[in-house]
């Protein structure tokens, strides 16, 4: 494991932990998020190969009820419901990753745990469930931390539960704040980092303020090829040196178009990132293509339409064949008229969410 935070949040998990810790409880509400700099191509322990920047959503979320109590054994015992049934994939997902994280939470070794998690999204959505999950997990494993006696109340408590969602997905980092976030290092901004995601600390342009993500679902179908074997891919990839450069340099020029109101530059730089993800997907080895027919179809209608009207509107694909429409809320009226006249038809069952950037998560009442 690299890197200074690797030693703190060591350190800090050596600390006696009462006898009797009795039974601790959290409950987290945390939204997806949609990249507009992708993240594609890893490095070990989830340290991406280039800067990300996404901004997150509000109505597609995960709530995840945590409970934790010491028991007789040593073992770490685990009962997971999802969406209130037992769902064994998830599990396991899960289970691995609460023995991953252990290193730095080892009072979870000796513990019952049991996790109730659903969503607000249907899977394979083109909503990341797993930056929503993964996020809701690692703040309320964070919250339950907070609450052992002697524990530091840590002012960097975001800075923690980011870094812990990573370990769990590298865009579930991301979902710990609102707004738009980076995550991954860039050049000339010391704050930023692999390990962690950061938001963004000027103030957005009047025109993003009130971002809106229409999601036209396409295909609800299962991908094909998952974003762990597509990361993996990258290794290999001869585009890979070239990708990352590009994407360093299309963050800052994003982070800029953000603050400078340019909205021009900010649907150039995320349709060029929508399409180098499936770009470099298509030219991988193997080669795999996750787009459908529908969707080619919606983007040259959205290009089209954004010609015709003069409407400032862009999309962004994530790793799946639906569609995210990106628009000002200032525009919506004529948008909606849009999806319904002339989108809703390529949707699977005319389905499409309607969602809008939001303020991050939300810790509930237990
Ligand atoms: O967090 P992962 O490992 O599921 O990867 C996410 C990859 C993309 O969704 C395609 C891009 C991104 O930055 O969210």
């Amino acid at each position: 494991m690299s890197g200074g935070l690797h030693q703190k949040y060591l350190d800090e998990s050596l600390g006696e932990i009462p006898e009797s810790m009795g039974i601790l409880k959290s409950a987290w509400r945390s939204p997806s998020n949609i990249a507009l700099v992708k993240y594609w191509g890893k490095k070990p322990l989830q340290i991406p190969a280039n800067p990300s920047l996404s901004f997150t959503l509000t109505n597609s979320y995960t709530e995840t009820n945590v409970t934790v109590r010491q028991h007789a054994g040593n073992e770490q015992e685990l009962e997971y419901i999802f969406e209130g049934g037992h769902n064994e994939a998830f599990e396991a997902r899960i289970s691995g990753y609460l023995r991953n994280i252990s290193t730095y939470f080892p009072f979870l070794t000796g513990c019952k745990i049991r996790i109730e998690s659903r969503n607000t999204f249907p899977h394979s959505s083109g909503i990341a469930s797993s930056a929503s999950s993964m996020s809701a997990l690692a703040l309320g494993i964070c919250s339950i931390e907070r609450q052992i006696p002697g524990r530091s109340k840590d002012e960097d408590f975001y800075k923690k539960a980011s870094y812990m969602a990573r370990l769990g997905s590298g865009s579930a980092a991301r979902s710990v704040y609102g707004g738009f976030v980076s995550w991954g290092r860039m050049e000339g901004f010391e704050h930023t980092s692999d390990e962690f995601a950061t938001p963004l600390a000027e103030t957005a342009g009047s025109a993003f303020t009130s971002l809106c993500d229409a999601v036209l679902i396409i295909s609800p179908d299962k991908k094909s090829v998952s974003s762990s074997q597509g990361h993996a891919l990258m290794d290999d990839h001869p585009y890979a040196s070239g990708r990352y450069l590009q994407a360093s340099e299309n963050i800052i020029s994003l982070r800029s178009a953000i603050i400078e109101n340019d909205l021009e530059s900010f649907i150039q730089i995320a349709e060029n990132e929508a399409f180098t993800l499936h770009g470099l997907m298509m030219s991988s080895d193997p080669a795999f293509l996750l787009l459908k027919p529908g969707t080619l179809k919606v983007l040259s209608r959205i290009q089209q339409f954004r010609k015709e009207e003069g409407i400032a509107l862009a999309f962004t694909l994530d790793a799946g064949p639906n569609v995210h429409l990106i628009y000002p809320g200032y525009e919506r009226g004529k948008v909606l008229a849009f999806i319904r006249d002339e989108l809703l038809g390529f949707c699977h069952q005319e389905q499409w969410i309607d969602d809008r950037m939001g303020k991050g998560p939300e810790e509930l009442p237990v």
